[in-house]
């Protein structure tokens, strides 16, 4: 059966990191399901298909497959890289969430990722929908402006220059998008452990949760 953590949170939460650090503390897999929805609305963008054409995307759909291999993910045999990271792709990745063909495809597979193994799984509704089985949850929230700041030095990180205004507006635009779609919206299941890390160093998140867990 293997041991299910999840870990839900909005955008630039921290959850992600969060999630990767417990992940392997604890010597589980990770998995990072917004990846899988970038992955999508990546392939949608190459292939000419915006979040509006429902045939296209259903193409999309019927010809994706996911699979994991220490805690990478792959989309069809290649890996997912930095190229779903882009300002872009997060928008149009929040837009390609609200389809429910997109949101019953990648539930199934994430579930089939999760199956059988020792997993942290990060997402939005991990703990609400995907998961709510899971041993463990944990929805990670942090002020909209600590979140951007976040988000800035991740990308800064991975090499993409990027505004604190227009980082800051985006997150808030997703945030919307998130919370108020109707299937699946982000909130936190009404058994997950809500941790507001806004004024929080990562170590301090870690050992909260892993002292929730029972583990010191
Ligand atoms: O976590 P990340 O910001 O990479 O996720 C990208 C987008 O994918 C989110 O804005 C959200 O719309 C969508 N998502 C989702 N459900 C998940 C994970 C991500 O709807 N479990």
């Amino acid at each position: 059966m293997g041991m299910k953590i999840a870990i839900d949170g909005p955008a630039g939460s921290g959850k992600s990191t969060v999630a990767k650090l417990l992940a392997k503390r604890l010597g589980f897999e990770y998995v990072d399901t917004g990846a899988m929805y970038r992955a999508i609305a990546w392939k949608a963008f190459r292939s000419g298909y915006s979040p509006n054409d429902r045939p296209g995307i259903s193409k999309i759909i019927e010809s994706t497959t996911f699979s994991l291999k220490n805690n990478q993910l792959f989309m069809d045999g290649s890996p997912i890289g930095d190229e779903i990271r882009t300002s872009e792709i997060s928008m149009l990745s929040s837009a390609i969430a609200k389809i429910p063909e997109v949101r019953a495809f990648l539930t199934e597979e994430q579930r089939k990722l999760a199956a059988n193994r020792d997993v942290v799984m990060e997402g939005r509704d991990i703990g609400t929908v995907v998961l709510p089985d899971a041993e463990y949850k944990f929805f990670i929230k942090a002020s909209a402006e600590e979140r951007a700041k976040r988000r800035l030095s991740q990308l800064k990180e991975i090499g993409i220059d990027a505004e604190y205004e227009t980082i800051l507006k985006e997150i808030v635009a997703r945030d919307i998008n998130d919370s108020s779609r109707d299937i699946a919206p982000l909130k936190p299941a009404d058994d997950a452990i809500v941790i507001d890390t806004t004024d929080m160093p990562l170590e301090e998140v870690i050992n909260y949760i892993l002292k929730r867990m029972g583990i010191e």
